[in-house]
């Protein structure tokens, strides 16, 4: 028997996965079922002339080829994006970036789908392209959206926080400004798995059922009704096992809707499922974030106020996956862990020709340019005024007594003691002896030339995850709110329906542990349902780190009324007024007496039985809600990275890693500790080596795994975790988000190390040999 409640348990789902019996998109074959393929654009900007589809459809094993034109006849050769525009699903009158879905071809296998697509004659006229935003504003600029009425620029928008005059006024005063230039270059999820689907649309029962790999199976449900025009309650999505989501899953793709129009052609189920290639050139890239910080402070290192300037690259089509209130995602956590008098961003968004996206690539909402930025700029701070970074940070940090806490920009921080978790950090990594042992390595290498340097690097994050609530947050008008529904068994055990998605998180687990810490019975008593509209209620799914805060209380909350109606039946049980029952894990007894009682399995089995209830209450145990947050939770940490650098060669090892998580109540402590392995690895990723990067015609130099370089454990130290833990006040059981927390935090505890080895007051990432060593030789930065 599994234990009950919260601990460390091994992921039932592992049980599954880690044989190779998961059940993912790929996996599935239906009867009679076709493969799609996309032609793709080979420019970054190009007006179609003609497309030729006539030796393609020719093929004797293609079924069916869509163009633009075909979709326009059917109104869908534009769909809705969650920022308010539009993006093309296949591209009409010209194509706005290098990959872009431009036709679609379905045969009887793969194969034949992939062989059609080099006979479908495209002319294109190439047009110049904007690649860099930094020259999307400029006059003369390529018009990337001329299609659309009235566009004169590349522009988008501007969306400011924080007070303007306030802030400049605290620069104004201040004895010290220090400030910097930094680009948070264009990254991508890149998960193992790639993005696809399989669309079944039954012209007799007029159903159509999609297994997709998606983060948010109801969102997309409402998606593709508004989008095809079929009725929400004729529609089925099915998310199965997901191999890794990071906000790549979030987005509705053109190859899903291609999928469901082609299924609805030809009557039999569709298949498309994307390659490596498709996956990092055309799906929601993160990030590509170009920022101007200035950090105001007193000489001795007070820190006073924070003022930023970003240009965000939106690429094509303003596709960002971002609450529509905030165009900028949570950027507004720019103010990180300090306490500021004042601070001000302003945001301007702009299109160039490059795939849509700006996805929450495993942080909340921009949350991880945002807590680099301030990370990056304290360190600044540190180098210019000659102060100890650990230290500078630690006299600046938020105290414990100032939480709840109100931030310059508008959020409240529910609970934290930042001071603790960063002490806690320093003492694991040995910091004091540290910084020695880094003295002693540079005097080493200042007398002989020779060895490496060593570099210690720190951040320190506040998350902003869970969204809702729903009265400033949703997505395509669907407010930010997320459901359970909770059934017990007549023998005590239950099962539990969620509107959450796991990708790979573990909630088959965790949020059975949930249920078990609630009603006193053992996590393997408790069936998960997930990613099935049909059989979960509705919500808006996983991405944000939001499960735990937001589908986890909701979790809470249902087990709760569960507790409760269990309540009245065992009074009727016991034949006593149900006021004088206490609750002891798993059991109802009689207040005094703990010889009188009834388990919850003996109340389940009563309450469907016979036994004549009190007048309103109806029998069965089960109970569902649905959870609008009354604010996000605040997660923190303090990561500490150890690095050697080999000046000569600018390779970057990492030693040491020491990561302390506050995320409030750990349901399970084990899958805390591999999630945050998992970010720490992005960090590295992120910081040593991942960019996609175009060249200036807007073609795509990342497009495989050879050139878009992800960590492995070759690149990873053995992590050191602690941990810290101050409940949320606002959740049920007092959890935190933490799924995304290692992403956010560790990409600037890593930069902070390499720059610290080398006294390099700044450079961008990937800091790649070359960077690094061009920085060294105080040669010119790649920009
Ligand atoms: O939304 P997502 O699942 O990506 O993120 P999360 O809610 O932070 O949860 C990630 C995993 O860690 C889930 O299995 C959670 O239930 C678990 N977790 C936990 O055990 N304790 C916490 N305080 C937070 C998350």
């Amino acid at each position: 028997m599994t234990p009950v409640g919260f601990g460390p348990l091994r992921r039932k789902e592992d049980l599954r996965l880690v044989r190779g019996r998961g059940r993912f998109v790929d996996d599935i074959a239906l009867p009679g079922m076709l493969h799609g393929a996309i032609l793709r654009s080979p420019y970054a900007h190009a007006r179609i002339v003609s497309v030729d589809t006539s030796a393609a459809e020719s093929h004797p094993k293609v079924r069916a080829v869509l163009t633009g034109a075909d979709l326009a006849a059917r109104d869908m050769a534009w769909m809705p994006t969650a920022s308010h525009d539009v993006a093309a699903v296949l591209a009409c009158e010209k194509v706005h970036f290098q990959g872009q879905e431009v036709a679609f071809v379905v045969a009887e296998d793969r194969y034949a789908a992939r062989d059609a697509l080099a006979l479908i004659e495209v002319e294109y006229e190439p047009l110049p392209a904007v690649v860099d935003a930094r020259t999307a504003l400029d006059p003369d600029a390529p018009l990337v959206r001329d299609e659309q009425p009235g566009c004169t620029d590349n522009h988008i928008f501007d969306w400011e926080s924080g007070d303007a005059a306030a802030t400049d006024a605290v620069f104004a005063a201040a004895e010290h400004v220090s400030d910097c230039d930094l680009v948070y270059p264009r990254v991508h999820p890149a998960p193992l798995e790639t993005c696809g689907i399989v669309a079944d649309a039954d012209r007799i029962e007029g159903r159509l059922t999609v297994h997709a790999t998606t983060q948010a199976p109801h969102t997309h449900r409402v998606l593709y009704s508004r989008i095809a025009g079929v009725p929400e309650h004729r529609i089925r999505v099915v998310a199965p096992d997901i191999g890794g989501g990071f906000g790549n899953k979030v987005a509705m793709y053109p190859g899903y809707l291609c999928a469901v129009v082609a299924s609805t052609v030809t009557g039999r189920p569709v298949k498309w499922v994307e390659d490596r290639s498709e996956n990092l050139m055309a799906s929601s890239f993160a990030r590509d974030y170009h920022m101007r910080g200035e950090i105001a402070a007193t000489r001795d290192g007070r820190i006073l106020a924070v003022r930023v300037r970003v240009l965000a690259d939106h690429g094509a089509f303003n596709a960002t996956s971002q609450p529509s209130r905030f165009p900028a995602g949570f950027f507004g956590v720019f103010t990180g862990s300090y306490d500021l008098r004042a601070a001000h961003c302003r945001v301007t968004g702009v299109h160039t020709n490059k795939a849509p996206g700006g996805v929450a690539y495993a942080c909340s909402f921009r949350i991880t340019e945002a807590s680099y930025l301030v990370e990056r700029l304290v360190d600044v701070l540190a180098h210019d005024l000659g102060l100890d970074p650990a230290r500078l940070r630690m006299d600046n940090l938020l105290r414990a007594e100032q939480f709840p806490h109100p931030t310059p920009t508008g959020w409240e921080y529910d609970s934290g003691d930042y001071p603790a978790t960063l002490r806690l950090a320093l003492e694991i990594a040995g910091y004091d002896e540290l910084r020695a042992e880094q003295a002693a390595t540079r005097a080493e290498y200042e007398r002989t030339g020779r060895g490496r340097l060593l570099g210690i690097g720190l951040s320190f994050f506040t998350e902003a995850v869970g969204a809702g609530p729903r009265r400033t947050m949703d997505i395509m008008g669907l407010g930010m709110a997320d459901g359970a529904d909770l059934r017990v068994h007549p023998s005590g055990g239950a099962v539990l329906a969620v509107s959450c998605m796991s990708q790979g998180q573990g909630h088959e687990t965790t949020f059975a542990q949930i249920i078990g810490h609630e009603l006193g019975i053992p996590a393997d008593q408790v069936q998960v349902v997930q990613g099935d509209t049909d059989r979960t209620p509705f919500g808006l799914g996983t991405y944000g780190s939001r499960s735990t805060a937001v589908s986890g209380a909701a979790t809470v909350v249902a087990a709760r009324r569960v507790r409760e109606r269990a309540r009245l039946v065992a009074g009727a049980m016991l034949e006593i007024d149900p006021i004088d029952l206490e609750w002891v894990p798993g059991r109802w007894q009689v207040r005094g007496d703990p010889t009188a009682g009834a388990s919850l399995t003996e109340i389940a089995a009563a309450a469907h039985s016979g036994l004549e209830l009190p007048d309103g209450v109806e029998g069965h145990l089960d109970a569902s809600c649905v959870y609008n947050p009354p604010n996000l939770t605040f997660p923190c940490g303090a990561y500490l990275c150890v690095v050697e650098v080999d000046p000569v060669t600018g390779e970057v090892r990492v030693r040491r890693f020491v990561a302390v998580d506050d995320c409030g109540v750990r349901i399970n402590p084990m899958i805390v500790a591999g999630q945050v392995h998992r970010g720490l690895a992005d960090g590295i990723g992120m910081a040593l080596m991942e960019l996609i990067t175009f060249d200036p015609d807007g073609n795509h130099l990342a497009a495989s795994f050879m050139d878009y370089l992800l960590p492995t454990s070759m690149e990873c130290p053995s992590w050191e975790l602690g941990e810290t833990v101050t409940p949320s006040p606002h959740h049920p059981i007092g959890a935190k988000g933490v799924g995304e927390s290692a992403t956010v935090g560790s990409p600037a505890a890593v930069v902070n190390a390499v720059l610290d080895a080398i006294g390099v007051r700044h450079a961008d990432m990937p800091l790649t040999p070359a960077q690094v060593w061009r920085a060294v030789q105080g040669r010119p930065l790649r920009p």
